[in-house]
């Protein structure tokens, strides 16, 4: 077998791990219609959401359509990717992709602007739109908005009298009251299970975004500054870190350095934590029939470093893009345009709290009485973080694992932060070939 066969080979391996696929079938049309294939993320409701939306562009056009899911962790299916694309194979005609990927993975999207007309992309907000678009071509359409937030137990806090905390050190004190009172010998229906405060502190993509917040509401930046320098290495950030890798143990389970988003949800959504870090999408499982927190849970922004400081959300955020490899140019990007379409963002939302990136939704009295909940989502992505992924380009994974890394074992370790700061701006600086991305 040639080079091309051994490198399928190796993609059919990743295949036989991770993929799982489902045909939708039998519409007469079928035999003439080109068959195409979406990769979809699995975290909670995402999978069977899309996966209905899928079938119904399938039922109106005729083409049969392949879903393929991909590794949960988000910096594994980036390599999934690069490995698919890397060979040119057009196993995936459609890609969910990741607000920070757009860089890395330009050079393999099809430019979708002769597909999508301008009033299209007006609908969008334009911070999405200008993610989207690298060097004038627009590589992927926005489908949703991530930023991150905090659930909390309305019904805990309000059976130990305490407030929504407004900075992190506010939130250990709080959890330390509640997690003694449910954990006292003298209190036979308490939870002796019950944490603190979980989140995503595995060592990948999550965990950046976790830290960043951390970093950002203790005003010590970005990790690198809109110049493009490495700042990450500054008293402020390693107050963030050092108080952090104090829950550890205390507030926050051991485990917790393995969770990524739905590990925290399992534990918050089976009672077993007072707050949560994650994402808008935790939002419609938690009030879900079967969940044992259901209209027990309240949504606040992220604490502060400080009294009366900022706090910080990290923006996320996915699209999907068109692999320039596809046979199917046309029908794929008919399918992407249906996909991020109004009505099928306003679904997502209703079913999923997927968050829109279409503008209008967010102003629209019927959809906010059903939703409430995306007055605060709002307020969150308005005021959210970038991570550093547009100046750094091709070079953001490398950049973001080697800080997830060095914030993990802080966390494990604890400690102090300030020697494996300054290994970290080293390393970056490095990356970066002193400032030049
Ligand atoms: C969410 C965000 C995405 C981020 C990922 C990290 O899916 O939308 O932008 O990279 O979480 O786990």
């Amino acid at each position: 077998m040639g080079q091309g066969g051994s490198f399928g080979g190796a993609v059919g391996s990743f295949r036989s791990v991770f993929f799982f696929a489902l045909f939708f079938a039998t519409a007469p049309a079928f035999a003439e219609s080109p068959k195409i294939t979406i990769s979809c993320g699995s975290n909670g409701l995402e999978f069977e959401i899309c996966k209905s939306s899928v079938n119904e562009w399938s039922q109106k056009t005729g083409n049969p359509v392949e879903i393929i899911t991909t590794p949960n962790d988000s910096n594994e299916r980036l390599s999934l990717y690069q490995q698919i694309l890397g060979a040119k194979s057009s196993d995936i005609d459609v890609l969910q992709i990741d607000v920070v990927w757009t860089g890395i993975l330009a050079d393999h999207l099809l430019d979708l602007s002769p597909l999508v007309s301008k009033e299209i992309l007006k609908e969008h907000f334009p911070a999405t739109i200008r993610n989207n678009t690298i060097k004038d071509h627009l590589v992927a359409m926005p489908w949703f908005i991530d930023a991150g937030v905090m659930y909390y137990r309305k019904d805990l806090l309000d059976k130990y009298k305490q407030t929504v905390p407004a900075t992190w050190a506010d939130l250990a004190t709080v959890s330390k009251k509640i997690q003694a009172a449910e954990h006292a010998t003298s209190n036979p229906v308490g939870n002796k299970d019950l944490w603190g405060y979980v989140f995503e502190g595995r060592a990948y993509e999550g965990l950046t975004c976790n830290a960043l917040e951390w970093i950002a509401s203790f005003d010590g930046g970005a990790v690198i500054d809109e110049k493009g320098h490495v700042s990450v290495n500054n008293p402020n950030s390693a107050k963030a870190l050092s108080l952090i890798s104090s829950f550890i143990g205390d507030i926050a389970p051991q485990g917790v350095l393995n969770y990524s988003e739905e590990e925290a949800r399992g534990v918050f959504q089976s009672g077993n934590a007072v707050f949560m870090r994650n994402w808008p999408y935790a939002w419609a499982l938690l009030n879900a029939p079967d969940s044992k927190v259901k209209d027990k849970v309240g949504i606040a922004v992220l604490p502060s470093g400080a009294p009366g400081e900022k706090s910080a959300a990290t923006l996320g955020g996915w699209s999907l893009a068109v692999s320039k490899y596809t046979k199917n140019q046309v029908a794929a990007a008919d399918l992407v345009k249906y996909l991020t379409s109004r009505p099928v963002q306003l679904q997502r939302l209703l079913k999923g709290s997927f968050n829109p990136t279409i503008a209008s939704l967010y102003e629209d009295k019927k959809v906010l009485a059903q939703v409430p909940q995306l007055k605060l989502f709002k307020k969150a992505f308005s005021s959210a973080v970038a991570r550093p992924s547009k100046l750094t380009g091709f070079k953001y994974n490398r950049v973001s694992s080697e800080f997830w890394n060095s914030v993990h074992g802080i966390l494990e370790t604890k400690e102090s932060p300030e020697r494996p700061l300054v290994q970290l701006e080293a390393t970056l600086n490095r990356i970066s070939d002193n400032g030049k991305w």
